[in-house]
């Protein structure tokens, strides 16, 4: 069967998929990004990347130069592609549910350009099942497509260097899938690890519940000394300092971002809410933000005070907002403070203002996001600062991300 080019990704301008399409250009695929974002559709096929990946903008220029790399906002392209390389957004839904519509809009939406002998591989991380789930809707609509399911695991961000240094999941729930997988991965990966679709979907969400139990335990910590007036840094450094045992341990700070919450919350769902302990993580990690206004409270009396937010990114050294826990902080200090100011260099937010206003006008400063360029503030003798991260004063350890 002939195709036209070897593969299209679907949602091919998002945070994960774009960096993915952009490898396979760059490594001599044929690739279509399909994408219903128009406007970041727009700015890649100008050589603009329309959010920071390191290494990327330069990819997307050879990409495009090459020829090998095209944008679409209409799924026609799709029936002249052999394998479909799905990596929508999978968000859960207001019960923090996981919810299957992005999906199955998606699948009715390119229904008419499915064709036999194509391999459908599913990249989004997504409820166990679904894999098996997507293969019976194909059957069902009579096409004979392959499902392979290899969940992303990189790092947004940092994803063409991880791409190439990471381990890829990779599974099938056909043979002729998961032979296609295997080719499509071995491109890139310096291993693969082959498993069940099933066994591949629950390992990518128990990986990201692991970090983010990993993280809330710390921060209880954290918070456990904190509400004491006990320096944690020095606790953390006590843990650390020559103990192999404890050099997995990950510092205090803001766990969230579009992945570890709901994907959390996702494997909460698969187990009928019997996963206890990444319930737990979640009422600990949320927490964090009301911890750090109650300990400027006890403090200051914020309602004579005009705070500072520094960062809203949802982790260090990027523009990406989403479900940012400086978000929720700044919420809380609304109803708390005078006027509440908030700044970072990266977000695109317009109610963001200029770091030397923060600074200038604020008594007390948040540090919400431990960008680099905080690290060398010097705070005035006057001006309190909450700062989970020891962003103010580095802490050698790894943080949230
Ligand atoms: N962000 C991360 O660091 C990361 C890491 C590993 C895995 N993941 C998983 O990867 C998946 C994608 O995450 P992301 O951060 O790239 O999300 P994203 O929102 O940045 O990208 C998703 C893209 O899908 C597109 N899209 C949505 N509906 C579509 C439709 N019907 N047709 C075509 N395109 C559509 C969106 O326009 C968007 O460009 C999620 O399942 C996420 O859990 C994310």
């Amino acid at each position: 069967m002939s195709f036209v080019h070897d593969l299209c990704v679907i949602g091919g301008a998002g945070h994960v998929g774009l960096p993915f399409a952009l490898l396979c250009a760059d490594d001599g695929l044929s690739t279509v990004i399909y994408d219903v974002a128009e406007t970041r559709l727009q700015q890649i096929a100008g050589g603009e990347m329309p959010f920071f990946e390191e290494g990327a903008p330069e990819m997307l220029r050879r990409a495009l130069a090459s020829g090998r790399l095209s944008v679409t906002a209409t799924p026609e392209p799709i029936a002249d592609s052999r394998v479909l390389v799905m990596i929508i957004g999978t968000p859960v839904d207001e019960h923090l549910n996981p919810s299957f519509v992005a999906i199955d809009r998606v699948l009715e939406r390119i229904r008419p350009h499915l064709r036999d002998g194509q391999v459908l591989v599913l990249r989004s991380t997504v409820f166990p099942g679904t894999s098996l789930r997507l293969q019976r809707r194909l059957r069902e609509w009579g096409l004979d497509i392959g499902v392979a399911c290899c969940p992303e695991r990189v790092a947004q961000g940092q994803s063409l260097r991880e791409f190439r240094t990471l381990p890829q999941l990779v599974s099938g729930c056909e043979p002729r899938a998961l032979a296609a997988a295997r080719d499509l991965f071995s491109r890139f990966a310096p291993s693969l690890v082959e498993m069940e679709p099933t066994e591949a979907e629950l390992c990518k969400l128990m990986t990201n519940a692991w970090r983010y139990i990993q993280f809330a335990t710390v921060n209880q910590f954290y918070m456990l000394a904190s509400a004491v007036g006990v320096d944690f840094d020095r606790i953390l450094h006590g843990c650390r300092h020559d103990y192999p045992r404890m050099q997995g341990m990950p510092g205090p700070g803001f766990a969230a971002g579009p992945c570890l919450v709901k994907d959390t919350m996702q494997l909460a769902a698969f187990s009928h809410n019997h996963f206890m302990l990444g319930h737990a993580a979640m009422l600990v990690n949320e927490g964090l933000p009301n911890h750090m206004v109650e300990l400027a409270r006890r403090r200051r009396d914020l309602r004579n005070e005009t705070v500072g937010v520094l960062g809203l990114a949802f982790k260090a050294e990027s523009d990406d907002p989403r479900d940012s826990l400086a978000y929720k902080l700044r919420k809380l200090l609304a109803l708390e403070a005078r006027e509440v100011l908030c700044t970072d260099p990266y977000v695109d937010d317009p109610s963001a203002v200029p770091l030397e206003r923060v600074l200038a006008e604020s008594g007390v400063l948040f540090v919400a996001t431990p960008h680099r360029r905080y690290r060398d503030l010097v705070p005035r003798p006057d001006q309190l600062v909450v700062d989970v991260w020891g962003c103010v004063a580095p802490l050698a350890v790894e943080q949230p991300a």
